[in-house]
Formats: C-alpha cells, structure tokens, sequence
C-alpha cells in the first residue's frame, strides 16, 4: 500500500469511529463490475457494497437521473406529491403483489416501517394483546432497536437491553418450531427468504409455502424482508416470486437504488391502510432524488432479458463454482440462487477474503465462515469466468 492510502487509513482511524475494522486500501472508483483503489489497483467487485450496486458502478442511466433530478428538484416535505415518487410506486405496484409503497432510506428503516405497520394492523384488527413477532434464528434486520430486536444476534448483545419485547426466534425451514410460538398474541412473522448476513441460507419452497399457509391460518402478518434478496438478485423481480408464496408486505433497499440510499415498504391494501396520517413518516423518504433514481433502476431491472442474464450468468457461476469443489477438496459447501452465492471453504474466511483481494476480487463474509459472492447483475460471462479463475487460482494457493 502507498503512504498516501496508508495515511488516510491512519487519520481516518482518528476521527472516525471504529465500529468497522478498514480494510487495506482505501477505494478510489468504480465503473461496471470493476472498482480501483488510490494505487491503481483494479478489483472485480462481487461485494458492490454488500449486494447494493446491482447495475454496477457509474451506470450511465443512473448518472444521468442524478443530474437531471438533482438540478430541478431533490427534497420537499414529504407530504408534497411529485412525479417521480409516483412513478416509482407505480412501478412497484404495477410489477408485483402489492397495492401501496412507503418510501424510506434504508433497509432497517424499510423493516422498521414494516414492523410498525404489522403492529398497528394488529392491534386494530385483532386487539391490544397482539403484539408478538416471530423471526428466526440466523436472522439480520438492521441495526436499529425495532429491526435489531427481531435479529438474532440480538441475544450475543446484551449491553443494548432492553429491546422490543415479545419476539420469537423460531428455526429457519422448520415450521413444527413456528407453531411453538404462535399464539393469539402473534401479529406477525418476519423473514428473509434468503438470510444474507447469516449465512446464506436459503429457504425451501415447501418452509416458505408453509408459512403463508401459517399466516393465513391464524390471520398473521407475513412480512418479507427482501432488502438483500429483492430486486433482481434471485432472478425474479421480488424474491418471493422465486417461492411462489406472497407476503403480505414486504422491507426493500440496497438494490432498489443501485447505490442510491432508498428503501421502500410495500404492503397490501388491507394492511397498508393502517398506516394513517400521523402514524408514521420520515423527512427523506420518497424524496423527488431518491425515487428518480430508484424508478430509472427498477427500469433497467425490468427491461426484456435484463432478469434472463441474471439467471443465465448466475447458473453458470453455480455450474463454475460446483466444478472447483469437485476439482478441489477446500469448498465444502455452496449455497445460494441468482447471483448470490454462498460458499464454505476449508481455509480461514478473513484470510480467504484478504487473498482474493490480493488476487484482485472483492467480496464479503457471511455468517461465522462464508464466503459470499454477490456481482453486480449487470454482469457478463465472461467477466463471471473471471471472476471463478480469481476464486479458483486462489483456493489452490491457499491452505
Ligand atoms: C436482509 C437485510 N435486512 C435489513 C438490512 C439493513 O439494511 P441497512 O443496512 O440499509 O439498514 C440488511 C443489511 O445488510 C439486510 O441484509
């Protein structure tokens, strides 16, 4: 590393606060599926912000949206309508199960809205005792004290006590441990149909069916949180389109704006509906920017063969992975659909991470061990054979 990226890392860790660890370079830019550090040094970015940049880096649509956007209006009370806030929504509502849209800035803040939505349903529809939520072991919400207390990691952090009461952490792909907990009191369930930070865990169709067959049983809120899994990532538009099994609302972001800080809540009519004037609000949410941005992505994602090249290349690093563990004895497992992919090797995950780095990939840890690999899903395949020769070369180097 040179001195000038070394002294930025050194007075970087005087003024800011270090609740993450730097990495060893500092990041300069990013153009497609590539992004250089100060040094010049080029990296194939399989972590675009930990699944965020879906249409790559500088997307030229994306630029463009900004200028335009950012020179005629970029904030105004949220309670004004504007044109490009309703464009949005309509592109949500118009490409999925959902009748409304609720506009935040990020993944917790989608959740949080989801959770309160879910709540207030329930308390005006089923009574004042009803305000249990069931969420699942190895889950990640965010990071705020509402989507925090439905994370699992919220029980190794007890120095944040006391959290939101009346949550439950039931198995993931069990749905004998979901009826343990489910009660008069139960408003809602929340998961992610892929736990991303856990892991990479995917759910089974017959969980996630299951679990919408719970919900309507009992009459509870099924919330989705498809921040990391939403968007494209799976293939599908919505991640629940890859289950066939609808939420009843649904927590999005990272992706939806590419890059952008947007998120949004989506729900069906019968509970977005107790989301009343007063109830609930944000001063950034739904901004004319942000929503600008986000309708030219959800464009791009919806475009004719944009999803058919997420499926095509994301079998195809599936198929590439697969015949490394074969060649190999260090991959262990690989999990994932679309383009996220989880992998557990034999080698120590930070050194792993650290020698693809060196070998000029980016991507980013998930769970206690995996490996996760999430390209931009503009990507190409020939730059997905890349990025398999980077994770292959550097497997055999590796002990
Ligand atoms: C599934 C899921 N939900 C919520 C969040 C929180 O999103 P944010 O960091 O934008 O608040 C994340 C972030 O990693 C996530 O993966």
């Amino acid at each position: 590393m040179s001195t000038d990226a070394q002294k930025i890392i050194d007075e970087s860790a005087k003024v800011l606060i270090e609740n993450y660890k730097p990495q060893p370079f500092v990041l300069d830019r990013g153009e497609g599926v590539y992004a250089w550090d100060t040094d010049g040094n080029k990296y194939l970015d399989c972590s675009i912000g930990y699944a965020v940049a879906s249409l790559g880096h500088a997307h030229p649509a994306i630029l463009k949206t900004i200028n335009e956007q950012a020179k005629k209006l970029m904030i105004c009370q949220a309670s004004y309508m504007t044109e490009p806030k309703l464009r949005c929504a309509k592109l949500l509502v118009d490409n999925s199960c959902f009748d409304k849209v609720f506009f935040s800035n990020s993944g917790t803040e989608s959740v949080e809205a989801a959770l309160k939505l879910a709540r207030k349903w329930a308390y005006e529809e089923k009574g004042e005792q009803c305000n249990e939520i069931i969420s699942f072991r190895k889950s990640f919400h965010g990071r705020t004290y509402g989507s925090a207390s439905v994370t699992e990691k919220r029980l190794s952090q007890p120095f944040f006590e006391p959290y939101l009461p009346g949550v439950h952490f039931a198995e993931f792909n069990n749905l004998d441990s979901i009826k343990e907990f489910i009660s008069n009191k139960t408003a809602a369930i929340i998961l992610e149909p892929i736990q991303g930070e856990g892991g990479l865990n995917p759910a089974t169709e017959e969980f996630m069916k299951g679990v919408r067959a719970l919900c309507d049983e009992h009459d509870i809120a099924l919330i989705f949180d498809e921040v990391q899994v939403g968007m494209g990532r799976l293939g599908t538009f919505f991640a629940y389109e890859t289950y066939g099994a609808e939420p009843d609302i649904a927590a999005l972001a990272k992706g939806i704006g590419g890059g952008f800080p947007v998120g949004a809540m989506v729900a069906k009519d019968r509970f977005a509906k107790h989301l009343t004037p007063g109830s609930h609000g944000t001063t950034y949410g739904g901004n004319p920017l942000s929503t600008a941005v986000a309708h030219t992505v959800i464009s791009e994602i919806l475009k004719p063969g944009f999803l058919d090249n997420v499926n095509k290349v994301g079998t195809f690093i599936m198929e590439g992975l697969q015949e490394l563990q074969r060649e190999s004895n260090k991959i262990i497992d690989i999990r994932g659909r679309g383009l996220m992919f989880g992998i557990d090797t034999k080698i120590d995950i930070k050194q792993l991470l650290g020698a693809l780095q060196k070998n000029g990939l980016m991507a980013t840890q998930a769970g206690k061990a995996t490996l996760r690999i999430t390209p931009p899903l503009i990507i190409e395949q020939a730059q997905a054979q890349e990025a398999l020769d980077i994770i292959g070369a550097t497997l055999k180097q590796e002990d």
